[in-house]
């Protein structure tokens, strides 16, 4: 433990180069220090999951996207990664869970913080990942979730990056109507204040009022904007169900050494865009060529925020790291 605390402010010298972009004023005002205070008592956290059956892959394939953001980014040894589909009571078509075996949230940890998420908002994510970590933290690129470290008891996390999924756009003006922002993380970027929001919606959809359990007069039209976009989604109504999910991606062999034994008997290519029990699977829409650039760099700030926060270097495996116990010694080169 003891080079923890020097690899972490090492990374925190990183950090306003992230924050600099632009966001709300630093000068607003913060509604509160956190939102894990909307995860308990009573809060997100105890929200009922969706009951669910699990069933793991066999060791060898994986779905593409997993791969890349595992390899790519170092975040998993391929051959680490355990995959699984999860099957909720409320929708046929399953949450395929990509989990590095060294993440400090198990499977089933995974399956009921997801569960927890009302199926209308949580049919817009695709993937879930979940990798090592120092510290919970995550990112979204607005169709999949990836989780780093343990947020096993931050629901509220789960709800901020399925908020990025949702995130209509286009509400600067709103934020500046009001004196102050959901709390201090909200003003890194107007994306992160809008998701922050969004957990408040999903606060006010899933577990009381936001507005008389709490005074939101300093960003009532941020909240009052964002419930109206998102409480349709983040309502829970008995028997509801899935009726849409973002086509699932084609599947590649993990490695040389799954191919050589056999464990990578036939590729599967992404599913074709159709009904499936009345759910509609989904392409993710293709964006004019500088839109796209803009939203990848935007998904890359958040990916990196996110990797920042966790406590882990994106040059180095999470799983090293914590093997070798070497953190840091890099940096200092
Ligand atoms: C709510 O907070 C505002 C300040 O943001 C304050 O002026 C107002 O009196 C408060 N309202 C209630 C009902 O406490």
């Amino acid at each position: 433990m003891p080079q923890a605390p020097f690899f972490v402010l090492l990374l925190a010298a990183v950090v306003p180069a992230v924050l600099a972009q632009d966001g709300p004023p630093k000068t607003m005002g913060e509604k509160f220090g956190g939102l894990d205070i909307l995860d308990s008592p009573g809060g997100l956290q105890g929200l009922t999951p969706a009951q669910y059956t699990k069933n793991q892959w066999a060791w060898g394939t994986l779905p593409k996207l997993c791969y890349d953001t595992a390899v790519h980014h170092n975040y998993c040894n391929p051959y680490d990664l355990e995959v699984y589909d999860v099957t909720y009571s409320d929708c046929p078509i399953p949450t395929t869970v990509c989990r590095c075996n060294n993440s400090p949230m198990t499977i089933d940890t995974i399956a009921q913080r997801v569960g927890q998420l009302p199926v209308k908002a949580r049919q817009w994510n695709g993937y879930v990942s979940s990798f090592a970590g120092d510290y919970c933290s995550a990112y979204s690129d607005s169709f999949h979730n990836y989780f780093f470290g343990d947020c096993g008891n931050r629901e509220s996390v789960f709800f901020h990056e399925l908020s990025h999924n949702l995130d209509r756009h286009n509400w600067k003006e709103t934020v500046l109507k009001g004196t102050c922002v959901a709390d201090g993380y909200a003003k890194a970027s107007w994306l992160e204040a809008y998701a922050q929001v969004g957990v408040m919606a999903g606060y006010h959809g899933t577990v009381q009022s936001i507005y008389t359990s709490q005074n939101v007069s300093c960003m009532v039209d941020q909240v009052k904007k964002v419930v109206g976009q998102l409480d349709g989604l983040w309502r829970k109504k008995p028997g509801q169900m899935c009726d849409r999910y973002w086509i699932k991606d084609t599947t590649v062999c993990m490695g040389p050494d799954a191919e050589a034994s056999g464990n990578c008997p036939a590729f599967r290519i992404a599913d074709a865009a159709e009904e499936v029990d009345g759910v509609a699977a989904v392409k993710a829409p293709v964006l004019p060529d500088e839109k796209q650039k803009k939203h990848d760099a935007l998904v890359k700030e958040l990916q990196h925020h996110a990797e920042v926060a966790a406590g882990i270097s994106p040059a180095k495996p999470a799983a090293e790291k914590k093997t070798k116990g070497k953190k840091g010694t890099k940096f200092r080169a």
